[in-house]
């Protein structure tokens, strides 16, 4: 009888070891995720959070305005590069072959054969700056944009205080003006000729109160190529970024920007850009990943 009770205890000893023993096996498995389900879930957060992360850090849209400038949004022709800035307003309508700017009022704004101001934009912000001319009158020519025309009188003095006097030579144009200008110099040197040199209507940086041609205050070599070896273009050349300006047509890169070597013409942009395009040697087609511009 004693004998039969033990194998009785001893049967239920080993079912209760067995039941004890499924049931933590069991509860093992139920907590472990199955690994295909793990990585499902983790790689959709990652993925999902770097994607976003990315595109919520821009803060830039195309259009949105200039300073808009270092955002990851690549507008026309521009590399798919990540910190590529996207010029201001450029996608815009096409009208002959080029684009009309959407943001011609943008300080940043990149005008060049390929780009073209609205027929109808003029700047709502002219004024005289106040720094010596080649010419007394009070005129068109002698306006900028007010932005502009600060920094402008910055240089200037800067460049005085370093015994180099400058005159402005010509600023800002209307697009009648320009439009008359350039048909004076087609029909003395043929358009080919003359777009080598002088902007189509439409496409001038003088156009948007931006840009100036500058000379010694003699006025000796305004505007032309003998200004580039004297000691004001060399203080230019050194100095104008630190007033947010740009030579904007460079020797060398003339197949890019489509105009001969313009000492003189300077373009204001804004420090930041100004002082990376001098670093660099760059075009603001190339800032921008613009296509190159073919003459
Ligand atoms: N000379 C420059 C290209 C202009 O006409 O705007
Ligand atoms: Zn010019």
């Amino acid at each position: 009888m004693k004998k039969r009770r033990r194998r009785f205890f001893g049967f239920i000893i080993l079912c209760a070891i067995m039941v004890i023993g499924y049931s933590i096996i069991n509860k093992g498995e139920s907590t472990t995720i199955p690994p295909k389900q793990a990585a499902g879930e983790s790689n959709t957060g990652q993925s999902g959070g770097e994607v976003s992360g990315e595109l919520g850090s821009n803060p830039v849209v195309p259009g949105d305005g200039e300073d808009a400038g270092k955002g990851s949004g690549a507008a026309n022709g521009s590399k798919d590069e990540p910190n590529q800035p996207t010029a201001p307003g450029q996608a815009g309508q096409m009208e002959d072959g080029r684009t009309v700017i959407a943001q011609p009022e943008s300080i940043s704004v990149l005008v060049n054969k390929q780009n073209k101001l609205p027929e109808n934009y003029s700047p709502a912000d002219l004024v005289y700056p106040d720094v010596r001319f080649v010419f007394k009158e009070k005129v068109e020519k002698r306006m900028m944009r007010k932005e502009a025309a600060e920094a402008l009188e910055r240089l200037f003095k800067a460049a005085e205080d370093d015994g180099v006097l400058l005159a402005g030579v010509s600023a800002y144009r209307a697009h009648s003006t320009q439009k008359s200008l350039f048909e004076r110099y087609a029909k003395r040197d043929g358009e080919e000729k003359a777009l080598t040199y002088s902007a189509f209507p439409g496409t001038s940086e003088h156009e948007t109160g931006l840009a100036i041609d500058v000379s010694g205050s003699d006025g000796k070599c305004a505007a032309a190529d003998c200004f580039g070896d004297t000691k004001e273009a060399l203080w230019l050349e050194k100095h104008a970024h630190e007033y947010g300006f740009i030579i904007r047509y460079l020797k060398g890169k003339e197949s890019i920007t489509g105009y001969q070597y313009e000492p003189w013409h300077l373009r204001y942009v804004g420090t930041d850009i100004a002082a990376e395009l001098a670093a660099g040697g760059e075009t603001l087609e190339e800032y921008f990943g613009a296509v190159p511009v073919v003459k």
